[in-house]
């Protein structure tokens, strides 16, 4: 049952040459997302990765703006709360900000201070793992308010591009890899 949910989800994955700009393979989760049956499935599969592999979570954070499909409906299953972690300039009070490269371009993530709590356990999702840049910002920002980073998330892991690399000793899990 598990190797065909996987298969439902990698189904409902596409590939568009050359977008957001000429050689980048850009995979598309919009058919995953439209398809009910293979986003429930995909939910399934994460909710059963994190309740098998993990001890016990105190949030989900998700990652603007992709992340934020995925990671609340799965904080839901968990019944955890969810924290966004957003491009710059979108989250008010005091805030946490790092700047990264991405396989496309170069951005800035943020933070509220008071999301997590020194030593509480998170999870990071978001939907796909390229250069690992911002992944491995969002780490940074989890990091520095000092929580406990048990695993970042993603669907999609593009091998080729060696994103785990970027970061270093945090666990890390994908659903599916493309080469
Ligand atoms: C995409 C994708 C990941 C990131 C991966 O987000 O959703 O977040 O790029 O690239 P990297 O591993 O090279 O850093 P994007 O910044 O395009 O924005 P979006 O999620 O708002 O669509
Ligand atoms: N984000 C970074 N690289 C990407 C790609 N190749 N496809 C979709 N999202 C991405
Ligand atoms: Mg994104």
């Amino acid at each position: 049952a598990m190797e065909e949910r996987l298969r439902a989800v990698r189904a409902r994955v596409r590939s568009f040459p050359d977008f957001p700009v000429p050689g980048v393979l850009f995979r598309d989760i919009s058919p995953l997302l439209k398809d009910p049956v293979a986003f429930r499935a995909l939910i399934d599969l994460l909710e059963d990765h994190l309740r098998t592999s993990l001890p016990p979570i105190d949030f989900i954070a998700g990652l603007d703006s992709r992340g934020f499909l995925i990671g609340p409906p799965l904080a839901q299953r968990l019944g955890v709360g969810f924290v966004p972690i957003r491009k710059k300039g979108k989250l008010p009070g005091p805030t946490e900000s790092v700047s990264y490269t991405l396989e496309y371009g170069e951005a800035a993530l943020e933070i509220q201070s008071d999301a997590v709590e020194p030593g509480q356990k998170v999870v990071i999702v978001d939907d796909l793992l390229a250069t690992g840049g911002t992944m491995r910002a969002a780490c940074e920002l989890v990091k520095r308010l000092k929580a406990e980073i048990l695993e970042c998330l993603v669907i999609i892991e593009l091998k080729f591009l060696k994103g785990v690399e970027k970061l270093e000793s945090v666990p890390f899990f994908s659903l599916l890899q493309y080469d």
